[in-house]
């Protein structure tokens, strides 16, 4: 079997530890691409470094161009600006501001990567999550099927963490999902939630996991908080889950953004929902049976989402 490629734009934190892992897990060779000079290049190359004592065997190329991309099985842009404040004004950017600054970047990269790699399943990372999903789908032209926001495994795996912490047990025994958009309205379901089958409100009072709840939620802003700038082991971890279930066709049910045609009732808009990825991309969308409250938090979440794709203009 031809060896998988996968490229990686943005070489920063998320994208640089993405290739680390890919490295580690030996899933596909590697192209990096960063518009700073020698940033992907550096990185490919340390990498690569690393081969002979880690024991992985692949092609690991970093450069501030596209030929390298040519015919990549799977895409994973991370490129993009954080919100941080203006060293000369003080001030953080608008949020609209910030939206349309990443949506030029990711319309940019996606169009360079598309007309290299037009198979490729493109999953994107680079924030606001679920409107620059939006973006790669208008600039690429692929079917939504290969068009993929990357949210829902890092916020599960956030909300699996503090479940285990609290616990005291292992984080292999969790079991759930987190469901809506990657923004302080996402929607964990405490109903589908258990402890290696056990449901966890019969191991711990609703408060308690009300509580890991509103962490969960905020916590993209708890890493900022602490280290000044955005998480990127966990971003990174579920990021190559996602890849790992595309190029070794694991047909895994992953919470991803995808673009949904009617399912759970929304048109049009990418959301994060239990998804099967596989081979093709998003091979089907599993529809849970949500209560009433469930879709309530669903359609304020989906609310947020579509605020923030009105500001794209499409
Ligand atoms: P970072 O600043 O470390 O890396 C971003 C990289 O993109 C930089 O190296 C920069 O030079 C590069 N870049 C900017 N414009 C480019 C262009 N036109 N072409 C190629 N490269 C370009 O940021 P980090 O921490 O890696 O985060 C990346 C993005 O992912 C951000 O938008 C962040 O908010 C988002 N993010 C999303 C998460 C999710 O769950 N969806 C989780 C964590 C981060
Ligand atoms: C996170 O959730 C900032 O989206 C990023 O860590």
């Amino acid at each position: 079997m031809a060896r998988k490629k996968v490229t990686i734009v943005g070489a920063g934190n998320v994208g640089a530890t993405c290739a680390h892992w890919i490295a580690s897990k030996e899933l596909a060779d590697v192209v990096l691409v960063d518009i700073v000079e020698g940033a992907a290049a550096g990185k490919a190359l340390d990498l690569s470094e690393a081969g002979p004592v880690m024991s992985f065997d692949l092609k690991i190329v970093g450069s501030t161009g596209y030929d390298d991309t040519a015919d990549s099985d799977v895409v994973v842009i991370t490129a993009g600006v954080p919100r941080k404040k203006d060293p000369v004004t003080g001030q953080f950017p608008s949020r609209d501001d910030l939206v349309k600054t990443n949506q030029k970047i990711v319309g940019e990269v996606t169009r360079e990567v598309a007309k290299r790699s037009p198979n490729a399943v493109l999953i994107i990372v680079s924030n606001p999550l679920d409107a620059m999903c939006h973006v790669a789908l208008n600039e690429s032209g692929f079917p939504s099927q290969r068009v993929i926001g990357q949210a829902g495994a890092l916020d599960t795996a956030r909300y699996k963490t503090f479940i285990a912490m609290e616990l005291g047990v292992s984080v292999r025994d969790i079991h759930g999902i987190v469901l809506g958009g990657h923004g302080d309205e996402m929607v964990p379901l405490p109903h589908h939630t258990s402890v290696a089958g056990i449901p966890v409100l019969e191991l711990m009072p609703r408060e308690k996991l009300d509580a890991i709840i509103q962490r969960t939620r905020k916590g993209g802003g708890e890493i900022v908080g602490l280290l000044g700038y955005s998480g990127y082991y966990a971003p990174a971890a579920g990021t190559v889950e996602m890849v790992e279930a595309i190029v070794k066709d694991q047909k895994r049910v992953i919470p991803s953004a995808v673009l949904l045609n009617g399912e759970y009732g929304y048109n049009g808009l990418y959301i994060g929902v239990p998804a099967v990825l596989g081979a093709n991309g998003v091979e089907k969308v599993i529809e849970m049976e949500l209560n009433d409250e469930e879709k309530a938090m669903l359609d304020i979440s989906a609310n947020a989402v579509q605020s923030v794709v009105g500001v794209l203009g499409y």
